[in-house]
């Protein structure tokens, strides 16, 4: 079998080499593959933008392109809407838009597909998937079997949920249900920079889409464009820390930037601490952080997953000596 580049399927455009590259469009196919492939061993790849490759892949790739939205119940004031894995989650979010469903605006322009939007929660300007989300639907790995896992039983939390822990390589998420409002919507506009943005530009009652015009616009002015930088967004997450531990950093550093969270530790932003590592002045083989956000690991050139992998742990081991903490990868590092 020819091996294939996977350059145009990961947003770092790394160009490893896959083996097998299947391409799956319903769960059917998905259930046939997993009865004749025996070994079970597999690789689940979405939309391709929060993974680094830094080998190639040997095993088979099963690429998820299930389509379909769908509204399945409504009343007058909510809507249930099943849309499969392989949907674009930023098209999701403008078709709802459209029918001014209410419930994903903060989550606009986000990349990726709908299927792995649970799998770490995907979170941004106040909101995460995981308040709306009905439940998630898929197929075990092992044996093909079905299940439809429930809102709780997807055990969310910050960037994370069981499919990217316990289930993790061992679930394919095939369809996912979001309750959404047609009225009364719920505007969230608690996040500092999208506050101020509304209010610079004089708008008081914000809509559905107002938000998602004004954050598609403030993820434009700050993160790059995967077309242009090869990246995977966030490359950490945002460490959380204990208020004893807190006090202590910023008693060195007054100017750390943090949030009190409500039950009393505190989450840095780690674009903070990579920036203040001096990481936006130092490039390696292609690799550095964008201009504009630290947090976002950037392939400048023809840079290899090895080399990307190397700057990053460089980052983690930087932030480590100067700050004493320890940053956990956001993107998935195969
Ligand atoms: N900051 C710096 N240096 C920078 C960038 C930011 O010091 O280079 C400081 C600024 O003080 C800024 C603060 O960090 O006010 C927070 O920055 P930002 O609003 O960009 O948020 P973040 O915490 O760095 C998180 C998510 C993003 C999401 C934004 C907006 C994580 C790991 N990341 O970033 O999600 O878009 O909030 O809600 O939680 C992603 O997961 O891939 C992602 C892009």
């Amino acid at each position: 079998m020819k091996k294939v580049s996977l350059k145009n399927y990961n947003s770092f455009s790394v160009d490893a080499k896959a083996k097998n590259l299947i391409h799956v469009s319903s769960e059917r196919e998905i259930i046939n593959f997993i009865e004749k492939n025996k070994k079970n061993e597999l690789l689940i790849l979405g939309g391709g933008t929060n993974i680094l490759f830094t080998s190639d892949i040997e095993c088979p790739i099963l690429k998820i392109e299930i389509k379909g939205i769908e509204i399945i119940n409504e009343d007058d004031n909510e809507v249930l809407v099943s849309v499969g894995a392989g949907e674009s989650w930023d098209e999701l979010v403008w078709w709802c838009i459209e029918n001014n469903f209410g419930g994903i605006e903060n989550l606009v322009s986000i990349p990726g597909n709908v299927g792995s939007a649970p799998i770490q929660n995907i979170g941004a300007y106040g909101k995460e998937i995981k308040d709306v989300i009905e439940n998630c639907k898929g197929v075990f790995v092992n044996n093909g079997s079905i299940k439809i896992f429930s809102k709780d039983e997807c055990k969310f939390s910050y960037r994370s949920s069981i499919f990217k822990e316990e289930l993790k390589n061992k679930f394919i998420i095939t369809n996912i249900t979001l309750r959404l409002t047609k009225k009364n919507h719920n505007i969230n506009i608690e996040y500092a920079s999208l506050n101020n943005y509304l209010i610079e530009n004089g708008i008081s009652k914000p809509s559905i889409k107002n938000i998602a015009e004004s954050v598609h616009l403030i993820r434009k002015s700050k993160l790059p464009n995967y077309r242009e930088f090869g990246n995977a967004g966030s490359f950490f997450k945002n460490p959380i820390i204990s208020k004893k531990q807190f006090k202590q950093i910023k008693s060195l550093f007054p100017e750390i930037v943090s949030f009190k969270n409500k039950n009393s530790d505190y989450k840095i932003s780690a674009a903070w601490l990579i920036e203040n590592c001096g990481f936006k002045n130092i490039k390696e083989k292609n690799v550095t952080v964008y201009k504009d956000q630290a947090l976002v690991i950037i392939n400048t050139g023809n840079a290899k997953g090895k080399d990307i992998y190397n700057f990053s742990q460089k980052i983690k081991k930087t932030v480590k000596e100067k700050f004493d903490i320890l940053l956990q990868e956001e993107v998935n590092i195969l």
